[in-house]
């Protein structure tokens, strides 16, 4: 959001730009369609893929042509000669990944979570930007236009006073999501950090966005902060938790989440104001207005895709949308989730099994995670017999 933080290798990036992709089968192959409608529109070209087998030709979509493959990354940087890598493997492999890209001069688009824990996020944005690489961090949500327009909304007054930042997320994931990798669902794995939460990994957006309304993005902008982790699977992690922080300005924001929600919805972040509320459903770039003397009002936005920001940042010198520091508040909270004690187990009594599905479910929640959002109060303030109370962490610079 800064291009301070952005300072790019002074070598110009012209043409069609030769990209790698680390981690192609999972999220990645959301990656692969979308760096072929990059290729289709001649801005880039998929030159290599790394993984641990290589991809069938069939797992390739078709028009990408048959790039190298190799389960050696730096190799596979070196014999491309790519310009850019896209990293997309699982949270704790992030940091030494994207430093052998930086020491070869080669930028990065990183998925979210950028890091494992606070010192593994500095060791990876410090080595990136001594390297003078371009880092853009996965939070696609951040890319949407209605981020700088709610925060314009929030600047001209239209909701009076800001009083907090809620943000709701009520998923459901079936027991299978738990099973589809080794590090799903994991605290820690072979002595290192993977802290793979519903807060830190898949909601991890919504923890995002809220902070960045709250105009809170880096680590500095952030003081205080309080967890609830609980879970219902049998997992390490938690599924179903809520966090509070309270920022350098005084602002509460508190994000409260759920992987077993009983009828699963789409994640917002609500902007609260002392004469309105704007809602913000980051997946859909759709925001309500809601004001004192107005009715209503809805729009819809359009999105910037990371990747072909990152690009045009290095062609064109666009602003890049989500350097590592403006990650940093979110890495906080990383932190404090890696620092709390283990998420603690919900009581038989307050969870389900719906066997359709073979998912639980913790019936109310969805009711909670709205409330949390609405009353910026954590799930044991809001009566949840089940809730543990939280865990504070004053935050260290
Ligand atoms: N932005 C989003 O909305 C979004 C959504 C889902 C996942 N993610 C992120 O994407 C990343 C991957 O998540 P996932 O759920 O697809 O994980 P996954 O484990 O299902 O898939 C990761 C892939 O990386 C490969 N891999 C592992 N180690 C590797 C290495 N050293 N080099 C090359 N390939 C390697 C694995 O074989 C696997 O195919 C995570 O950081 C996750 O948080 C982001």
């Amino acid at each position: 959001m800064n291009t301070d933080d952005t300072t790019t290798n002074t070598e110009a990036v012209t043409g069609t730009v030769d990209i790698v992709l680390a981690g192609a089968r999972g999220h990645g192959r959301w990656h692969l369609e979308n760096i072929r409608r990059l290729q289709d529109k001649g801005i880039v070209r998929l030159a290599g893929i790394c993984e641990l087998t290589p991809l069938t030709a069939e797992e390739i979509p078709e028009g990408l042509g048959t790039p190298e493959q190799s389960a050696d990354f730096g190799a596979l940087l070196d014999a491309t000669g790519a310009r850019i890598a896209v990293i997309c493997t699982p949270i704790p492999t992030h940091t030494d990944l994207a430093l052998a890209a930086a020491e070869r001069g080669v930028h990065v688009l990183l998925e979210k979570p950028p890091a494992p824990s606070y010192a593994e996020f500095r060791r990876m944005a410090d080595g990136v930007a001594g390297a003078g690489i371009a880092c853009q961090i996965g939070f696609q949500s951040l890319g949407s236009h209605a981020v700088p327009a709610i925060r314009r909304l929030i600047e001209e007054g239209a909701i009076g006073e800001l009083t907090g930042i809620g943000g709701a997320g009520a998923w459901a994931r079936a027991e299978s999501y738990y099973r589809r990798a080794p590090w799903a669902g994991k605290r820690r794995m072979n002595g290192v950090d993977v802290i793979d939460g519903a807060l830190t990994n898949p909601l991890a957006h919504a923890v995002a966005t809220a902070l960045a309304l709250a105009d809170a993005s880096r680590a500095e902008d952030v003081t205080r902060i309080e967890t609830e982790l609980q879970r219902a699977n049998d997992i390490e992690s938690d599924d179903t938790s809520c966090v509070r922080v309270t920022t350098a300005s005084g602002l509460r924001v508190t994000v409260a989440v759920t992987l077993c929600a009983e009828n699963p919805g789409d994640p917002y972040v609500v902007v609260h104001g002392d004469r309105g509320r704007i809602t913000y459903w980051y997946k859909q770039d759709r925001v309500l207005l809601q004001r004192a003397g107005h009715g209503p009002e809805e729009y819809e936005y359009g999105s910037t895709d990371l990747l072909e920001n990152l690009v045009g940042h290095l062609t064109d010198g666009d602003e890049l949308l989500v350097a590592p520091e403006a990650t940093g508040a979110f890495m906080k909270v990383v932190e404090a989730i890696r620092l709390a004690p283990d998420p603690a187990p919900l009581p038989a009594s307050a969870w389900r099994l719906l066997p359709d599905e073979e998912r639980r479910v913790v019936p109310g929640i969805d009711g909670l995670v709205a409330a949390a959002a609405d009353t910026l109060a954590l799930y044991s303030e809001l009566g949840a017999d089940w809730a543990r109370p939280h865990e504070a962490n004053e935050v260290s610079p």
